[in-house]
């Protein structure tokens, strides 16, 4: 009893210091409680929010039919993008098979790297400028299509800086305006959702931070989701994965409302991808929400459940038809130091010669401490996925929305054998600083920039992030 007092005046004393240390300015502040549908008064936020996403073409076996997309594009002279473990793969084979058999010209670059970084970024894009190819296919995770992208985009604009275009504050964020060459994605993992959203994440190894390049401009022409490739995944592939799609329907559905965000801005050019959340978005983050819930255990344990798997594949498009307009938020913003200090963590199931904190893993971890505070923000759209995610919210209140998902959420990964805690990959409470540290320049550059993309999705957090802070340690996460 005495140590919980205790525990609640330290907590309530940070507070008061984080309170006191916040700047009250109209600019500044956005916090908000929510009310569904109001938006603040005066004129500076947005009012309108743009939905962006690529062809998509679903079903079993629809790999075959790259060769024949190619042709009827006109193309001559082929990118294949892959990383090494999945160039010795099906996936692979089945999309060569297709373009040889429909006499597709093709050059295979297969040195991507898993977690990209802006070194493997610019390797990749060397490869391609030689090449002067007139199409792409990127077959893989997001590391394969995040790096096409990429490589597509400063092929395309050979005279731009590689900064040019990463997200500020560590880019410059220029709006995309050339011509990019077709791109077909064919995702292997159901995650990212990559295949439909205008976003490629690289880790920039200088600052240790993970940080992107988000333009519709360079979202792929077609995404070929193929649910065969799925049964060739091991299972914490399918699993971490999994997380990604979880983290994606859960961050964009809470995420800070399109009509809270500003500035408005005064070209739609400028408009960011991550708009906020939206009515269109959160339909596709909910109904992939759903699909998690009843597939992805089974799509974990069994890796012949076509059904399980298929589904999970489509979940992860669906997500990131969400996510890619609305944004994520602090699952995402805390995974960037998690993964990018790692320290000798080797992930089961990826076949890397590097250490790794898996992408989905490192989202989820933090999740049950995340939505603990969130769910101050928006406490019934917190109420509403813990239900999907198999509460019984019917006698739930309000207030304790944030631990009814956080212990929903707790018990989910614990029945997927989840790394209990920071611990298990590598890290002991020597690290917080450090975390915090490669957490706080970024989310503060978010929050006192506002024309950058990601403000809009962390403007709302600037209090109560720093106190997930201090949620890592009352969580026990050692
Ligand atoms: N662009 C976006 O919208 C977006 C969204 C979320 C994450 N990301 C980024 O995507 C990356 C993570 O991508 P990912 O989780 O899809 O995995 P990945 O591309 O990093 O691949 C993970 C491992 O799984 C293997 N693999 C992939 N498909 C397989 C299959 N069918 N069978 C057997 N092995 C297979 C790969 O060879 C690799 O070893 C991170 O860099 C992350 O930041 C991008
Ligand atoms: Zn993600």
């Amino acid at each position: 009893m005495a140590m919980a007092a205790a525990t609640r005046a330290r907590v309530a004393h940070l507070l008061r210091q984080l309170q006191r240390a916040a700047c009250q300015c109209p600019t500044h502040s956005h916090t908000y409680s929510q009310a569904p549908g109001f938006a603040p008064s005066g004129k500076t936020t947005d009012y309108a929010f743009e939905m962006a996403v690529s062809n998509i073409r679903y079903g079993a076996g629809v790999t075959k039919e790259v060769g024949m997309d190619l042709q009827n594009m006109g193309a001559k002279n082929v990118c294949l993008m892959t990383d090494k473990n999945l160039s010795q793969l099906p996936p692979v084979q089945m999309v060569m098979d297709s373009l040889v058999k429909n006499g597709i010209s093709f050059k295979v670059y297969d040195n991507v790297r898993v977690e990209p970084t802006d070194r493997s970024f610019m390797e990749a894009i060397e490869f391609v400028k030689r090449g002067a190819f007139d199409a792409f296919v990127a077959v893989g995770g997001g590391s394969t299509m995040d790096t096409c992208k990429a490589a597509n985009l400063y092929a395309s604009s050979p005279h731009s800086d590689f900064l040019d275009y990463v997200n500020a504050p560590i880019g410059k964020g220029k709006p995309v305006s050339v011509p990019l060459k077709p791109l077909i994605a064919v995702p292997t993992t159901s995650g990212t959702g990559s295949e439909t959203t205008g976003v490629a994440i690289f880790d920039y190894e200088h600052l240790k931070v993970k940080t992107g390049i988000a333009s519709r401009a360079i979202k792929p022409t077609l995404g070929l989701i193929d649910p065969l490739h799925t049964l060739h995944m091991p299972d914490r592939v399918v699993a971490n994965s999994g997380f990604d799609v979880l983290c994606h329907a859960l961050e964009s559905y809470t995420a800070l409302p399109y009509h809270m965000r500003s500035p408005c801005p005064s070209n739609p050019i400028t408009r960011p991808a991550y708009q906020g959340s939206n009515p269109i978005s959160d339909i596709w983050a909910v109904h992939a929400l759903r699909i998690v819930a009843k597939y992805l255990k089974r799509a974990v344990r069994n890796p012949d459940d076509l059904e399980a798997r298929s589904n999970m594949h489509l979940a992860s498009a669906f997500a990131g038809i969400g996510f890619g307009n609305a944004g994520v938020h602090l699952c995402h913003g805390m995974s960037y130091p998690i993964s990018g200090l790692v320290k000798t963590y080797k992930a089961k199931d990826y076949n890397v010669d590097h250490p790794l904190v898996p992408h989905g893993l490192s989202v989820v971890l933090t999740s049950p401490a995340v939505f603990t505070f969130t769910a101050q923000m928006s406490p019934e759209r917190h109420l509403e996925t813990a239900e999907i995610l198999g509460a019984d919210t019917r006698t739930a209140r309000i207030p304790d929305a944030g631990p009814i998902l956080a212990d929903t959420l707790r018990k989910f990964l614990f029945d997927l054998d989840v790394d209990d805690g920071l611990a298990a990959i590598g890290y002991s409470k020597a690290d917080i600083p450090a975390l915090v540290k490669g957490t706080l320049p970024q989310v503060m550059l978010l929050i006192k920039e506002p024309h950058l993309e990601w403000m809009a999705i962390f403007s709302h957090f600037k209090l109560t992030w720093l106190r997930f802070q201090l949620e890592l340690v009352l969580h026990r996460m050692w």
